[in-house]
């Protein structure tokens, strides 16, 4: 019998990742009040009364503070009318202390979420959500990537080194992940494979993966006997299920089947506790980029 302890993946802990890379912010944040004389700036826009959406805004702009960038909050009525918040997002365009401009998402019915992100200017668009920063992206230019893709591609980079040549297999094409995350892989020369829905015979497409991102946002979808043994597998899953007496709030499971996958594979991020907390330490990190170019510096160093 193998050791169990010896099969078992190790954990990504994206978690001490994210405060390592905020620690780092911060004290490039403190160098760039130093030669700009301000702080770097987000200005984040919340319509509506959404509550998973208020848990988010508070944290970003909690860690904003935290980091030295100064967090301009705009919370609105879900009463909003779509000119009200265009004239917001123009407003935040043209103010010198905002650097970036994040309206959270979802955005209340009747208001166009495409209408809205395409208002944004897009070198201030530290979403990453605007097409000319999708378009940037997919040609190889300069510009804003979104969050969750670009944290995952920290880890991995951070766990394996250099990704060339290794098999990575995307699952979930959404704009704001599985997309960004192809490109980001293929920039990173790993060979990509962008699996979704309609992909005939998943399992076995996935088991020829070193590298496996899930984003499909299906509780527990991946399971461990589709998994390369050894293969680094990030989860970007966040899903709760049902509530049971033992759990009245209902477990926080990802797209992959944990413990099954943790059996086989080389290393896993957990959930939570892997791939969320990257999030916001890469929109920090985007603020604090875009900063840098509004005020005509080079770009941080190591980050
Ligand atoms: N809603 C959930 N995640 C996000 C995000 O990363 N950005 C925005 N703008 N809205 C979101």
């Amino acid at each position: 019998m193998p050791d169990p302890l010896e099969t078992m993946a190790a954990r990504i802990d994206g978690k001490a990742f994210a405060e390592r890379l905020r620690a780092r912010i911060g004290a490039a944040a403190a160098d760039f009040v130093h030669t700009a004389a301000r702080r770097p700036g987000l200005a984040v826009v919340l319509v509506g009364d959404d509550a998973a959406s208020q848990v988010y805004v508070g944290a970003k702009g909690r860690a904003c503070e935290e980091a030295g960038i100064a967090s301009f909050e705009h919370r609105l009525p879900a009463t909003t009318s779509a000119a009200e918040l265009l004239t917001l997002v123009e407003r935040l365009n043209r103010d010198g202390e905002v650097d970036g401009i994040l309206v959270q998402l979802p955005l209340p019915q009747g208001l166009d979420e495409q209408a809205v992100i395409a208002a944004i200017d897009p070198d201030k668009d530290v979403d990453g959500f605007h097409v000319i920063n999708a378009g940037r992206l997919a040609v190889g230019q300069e510009g804003f990537v979104p969050c969750t893709p670009l944290g995952c591609l920290m880890l991995l980079q951070d766990h394996l080194g250099d990704l060339s040549g290794l098999e990575a297999v995307v699952i979930g094409r959404s704009n704001i992940v599985g997309k960004p995350m192809a490109q980001l892989l293929t920039d990173a020369n790993a060979t990509v494979t962008l699996a979704h829905s309609r992909t005939r015979d998943l399992a076995q497409v996935v088991r020829r993966a070193d590298i496996v991102v899930a984003a499909v946002g299906r509780p527990e979808m991946v399971r461990g006997d589709w998994i390369k043994p050894g293969a680094c597998v990030i989860d970007v899953g966040i899903n709760r299920l049902a509530p049971t007496d033992d759990k009245p709030k209902g477990r926080l499971v990802g797209d992959v089947a944990f413990a099954e996958a943790a059996a086989v594979a080389g290393a896993i991020t957990p959930v939570p506790g892997g791939v969320g907390p990257m999030t916001i330490a890469v929109l920090l990190r985007n603020t604090l980029v875009a900063a840098h170019r509004h005020a005509g510096l080079p770009p941080p160093e190591g980050l």
